[in-house]
């Protein structure tokens, strides 16, 4: 066979193959358009995808997302794509981001209907949401084993195939501007997946996945800067005694928080005793009486760990999510999994295993690749407080670009920030552990000056 047969070949092959796999990709784009959800209002003006990206073949995992489109009349196509990431370990994006905090719905009390939230970040984004890893909410895997043996480096790969994958079955998000965004325990996903993003794309030009930067919200950053913040903050906020707090700032050895000491775990107890019937995660906020008790248990390690958020909402998409309609309408759970929908998996949080002490180095090299990075907090969340994000942002040593200052809303302190070289603070005031939740037009405010690349404002605009 000569030469020009031989190209003529491989020419007319990879036409064939660049064919059928666009083909086939619009046919699981298709199939994966959400037509309506059961209750929701209707003509809402956006498009809704939402289905399974399998991410790995020999163990039959696969991830569930959804994408929530901008509103037509704001033209989607030439918005920005941004994945968001719940945390836990073990949370379901779909429960907490999309459904209670940036996403268009909300649900109501009676678990059938839904509503609109005026101030849903998919104005002005693309947002995809993404129950990661299996295990969580509708992501699953054929092995049961596998949820039982997760850590961070399998979740950050699955993620980052999952992307790949996405982007494959979505071409027409290829190239364009990428964000990931998260809270609390993906204070480890959002930059370990940013790091693969990042490295993968080193060196190619015009990469797929156009990744510019993330940003992440009352975030599990580094365990000694944490451990140090939060006590301080249970402390100066009136939480716990003297003593206790004397007690957890000896007993807790904070180099060495995988395995706190028997006596960290005592003072822990006193203090979660000692704090009583609060809402941990926005304590100036009456915590959901059916509920509460159920998140007083110190089950995980860290004190970040015990995994129930909001009080009350997330009881609603419990019920919701466990509608058969409704999962039919998402094309979720096709495969019969065999346990019902959780907001959060128990058993993905309590077998979690692999969570490295801190995130600053990867901070550090993303940072020097010069990618966007901003880190927010809501400053009244005990269980990833203020204190805790800003002793380990402190610890990266950056130069100050804009010192300290109140951002407005509508003429009232939204907040205060801090610029610094490579990375932007941001808390949000009166704002518990899930922001957009306490504070959706605050937070609102704060996604627009990310995409914007603008420090909060002065003044109201
Ligand atoms: C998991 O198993 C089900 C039932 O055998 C199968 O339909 C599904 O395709 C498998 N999932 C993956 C990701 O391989
Ligand atoms: C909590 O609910 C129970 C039963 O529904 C009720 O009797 C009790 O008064 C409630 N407590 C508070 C503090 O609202
Ligand atoms: C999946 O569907 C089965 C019924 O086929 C149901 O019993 C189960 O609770 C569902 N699981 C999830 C995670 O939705
Ligand atoms: C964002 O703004 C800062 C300061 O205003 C600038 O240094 C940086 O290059 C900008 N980043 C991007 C990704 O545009």
């Amino acid at each position: 066979m000569g030469y020009s047969s031989k190209f003529y070949l491989v020419l007319v092959l990879s036409i064939y193959v660049g064919i059928s796999s666009a083909s086939s990709s619009l046919e699981d784009q298709k199939r994966d358009k959400i037509t309506e959800l059961p209750g929701q209002p209707g003509n809402v003006g956006f498009g809704q995808y939402s289905g399974y990206v399998t991410v790995n073949e020999e163990r039959g995992r696969a991830l569930f997302y959804w994408l929530i489109e901008a509103p037509h009349s704001r033209g989607p196509q030439s918005r920005p794509l941004v994945l968001w990431l719940n945390g836990g370990p073990g949370c379901s994006s779909i429960a907490y981001g999309a459904s209670e905090e940036i996403g268009p719905f909300r649900i109501r009390p009676d678990g059938k209907s839904l509503f609109l939230n005026p101030y849903a970040w998919n104005n002005l984004a693309n947002l995809l949401f993404l129950d990661s890893p299996a295990g969580v909410g509708f992501s699953y895997s054929n092995k049961t084993t596998d949820l039982y043996t997760f850590g961070d480096q399998k979740t950050a790969e699955d993620a980052y195939t999952f992307l790949v994958n996405w982007f494959e079955r979505f071409p027409q998000y290829k190239h364009r501007e990428f964000y990931i965004a998260g809270e609390s325990y993906a204070g480890h996903y959002v930059p370990q997946l940013a790091q693969l993003v990042y490295q993968r794309n080193k060196g190619i030009k015009d990469p797929i996945i156009n990744f510019k930067g993330f940003m992440v919200g009352n975030a599990v950053t580094d365990d000694y800067h944490d451990y140090v913040g939060t006590f301080e903050y249970w402390w100066t906020h009136g939480l716990v005694s003297d003593s206790t707090y004397r007690m957890l700032r000896i007993a807790c050895d904070f180099g060495s928080s995988q395995h706190p000491s028997v006596q960290c775990m005592q003072a822990l107890r006193v203090a979660v005793v000692e704090q009583g019937n609060i809402d941990p995660y926005s304590i100036y906020t009456p915590p959901c009486n059916n509920t509460a008790s159920l998140r007083r248990g110190l089950n995980g390690r860290y004190p970040w760990m015990s995994r129930a958020y909001d009080p009350c909402t997330e009881r609603h998409s419990n019920v919701y999510f466990n509608h058969p309609e409704v999962q039919e309408a998402l094309h979720a759970n096709v495969t019969g999994i065999p346990y019902s929908w959780t907001t959060c998996s128990d058993i993905v949080g309590n077998y979690w295993t692999d969570s490295p002490l801190s995130m600053l180095p990867i901070y550090r090299e993303l940072i020097d690749a010069g990618l966007k990075i901003w880190v927010y907090s809501g400053d009244t969340d005990s269980v990833v407080p203020v204190t805790a994000t800003r002793y380990s942002i402190d610890a990266l040593k950056l130069p100050t670009i804009i010192n300290w200052y109140p951002w407005y809303d509508n003429g009232k302190v939204g907040g205060w920030s801090q610029v610094y070289k490579g990375l932007t603070f941001v808390t949000v005031r009166g704002a518990g552990h899930e922001v957009p939740l306490h504070r959706p037009r605050q937070a609102f405010i704060l996604f627009r000056s990310f995409l914007e690349n603008k420090s909060m404002p002065l003044s109201s605009s």
